[in-house]
C-alpha cells in the first residue's frame, strides 16, 4: 500500500493508474462505517483510495475540531489491512494554502435541516470534496447513507459541475444496539452509547408506522419527539420529515419518498440518524 502526503507525489502516482477508481474519502479515526464503504469500493473498482484528512472548514466555530478523534497510524494499519492501494494523508497547508480563496457551494440543498444548525458545513465539504476529486480523479466515490444530506449535496455538486465521478451511496452500519457507526460515538461512554439508541428504535418505530399506513407528518415528528425526549440525556436539535430529493419539509400528508432524519445532542456529542421510505 501507497502512503502519500504530497498532492504531487499522489498525482505521479495516479498517472500510472488505469480503470476503475474507487474513492473514500474520509476524516479518519477509522471504525466499521467507514470499513464497509472500502469494502464496497474494493468490490466495485480495480483500485481504492482513501484519503484521511480533518477538514477545518467543515467545523463551526462552536465544534469540535480541536477534539475530533485523530488516529492516522491505526487509520494506516487498518487500510493495509483491508488491501487499500493508497492512502492520501495532506495537511491543512497542502488543502488550504495561505492564498486559499475559492469555495464550492450548492445553494438549495445545504440550506436545509443541518444547514441551519450548521450553517457553514456544507460549504466546507463541498469545497474540499471538489478538491479531493479533483487530486483522486476517482472513476467512483462512496458515501454513506447515515449522512444522508451530504449524500445528497455531493450529488448534486457532481451533477452540477460535471465531475466525470459516479456517486455510489453505502447502507449505514450501525453497532449491536441499533446506534448508528459514527467517529462522533467515540465520546460517548457505555452508558450514554446505551441510551442514544433510542435515536434508532425511535425511528424503527415510526417506519412500522409508515409502513401500516400512517401519513400524517405531524404524528411521525410527534411521536419521535416523545420517544427520544424519554431518554433524559438526549436534546433533539432536529426532527425533519422532508421529500428525499428535495429535502423540503412536508406538513401535511405523506407520500412518495420520504427521508426522516433526525440530530439529537447526547451532552456534547451530536449523533445524526435518518431512513427513507417510499409511501
Ligand atoms: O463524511 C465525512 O467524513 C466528511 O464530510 C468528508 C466527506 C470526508 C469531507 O471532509
Amino acid at each position: 500500500m501507497q502512503i502519500f502526503t504530497s498532492i504531487a507525489d499522489f498525482q505521479l502516482w495516479r498517472e500510472n493508474i488505469s480503470g476503475t477508481i474507487g474513492f473514500v474519502p474520509t476524516m479518519g479515526a477509522l471504525h466499521k462505517g467507514h470499513l464497509s464503504l472500502v469494502e464496497y469500493s474494493n468490490k466495485k473498482c480495480d483500485t481504492t483510495v482513501v484519503s484521511i484528512y480533518v477538514n477545518p472548514t467543515q467545523f463551526n466555530p462552536s465544534e469540535d475540531l480541536s477534539s475530533y478523534p485523530r488516529d492516522v497510524d491505526a487509520d494506516i494499519k487498518l487500510m493495509k489491512y483491508y488491501n487499500v492501494s493508497a492512502v492520501f494523508v495532506p495537511t491543512d497547508v497542502m488543502i488550504y494554502p495561505n492564498d486559499f480563496s475559492t469555495v464550492i457551494f450548492e445553494q438549495q440543498l445545504s440550506s436545509k435541516l443541518e444547514g441551519i444548525s450548521r450553517p457553514a458545513h456544507f460549504k466546507g465539504v463541498t469545497t474540499v470534496v471538489a478538491k479531493l476529486f479533483n487530486i483522486v480523479q476517482p472513476t467512483h466515490a462512496f458515501f454513506g447513507e447515515k449522512d444522508a444530506q451530504q449524500l445528497r449535496v455531493i450529488q448534486k455538486m457532481v451533477l452540477d459541475l460535471n465531475f466525470p465521478v459516479e456517486i455510489v451511496p453505502c447502507p449505514i452500519i450501525r453497532e449491536e444496539n441499533g446506534l448508528a457507526m459514527s467517529s462522533r460515538n467515540e465520546y460517548l461512554s457505555d452508558d450514554t452509547r446505551k441510551r442514544a439508541s433510542i435515536i434508532f428504535h425511535s425511528l424503527e418505530m415510526v417506519k412500522k408506522q409508515l409502513q401500516a399506513g400512517e401519513t400524517s407528518s405531524k404524528q411521525v415528528v410527534g411521536f419521535i419527539k416523545k420517544t427520544i425526549t424519554s431518554e433524559p440525556l438526549a436534546k433533539i436539535d432536529y426532527i425533519s420529515v422532508a421529500n428525499s430529493k428535495t429535502l423540503v419539509e412536508i406538513d401535511g400528508n405523506l407520500s412518495g419518498e420520504i427521508l426522516v432524519s433526525v440530530a439529537v445532542f447526547f451532552n456534547k456529542t451530536r449523533l445524526v440518524d435518518n431512513f427513507t421510505i417510499i409511501l
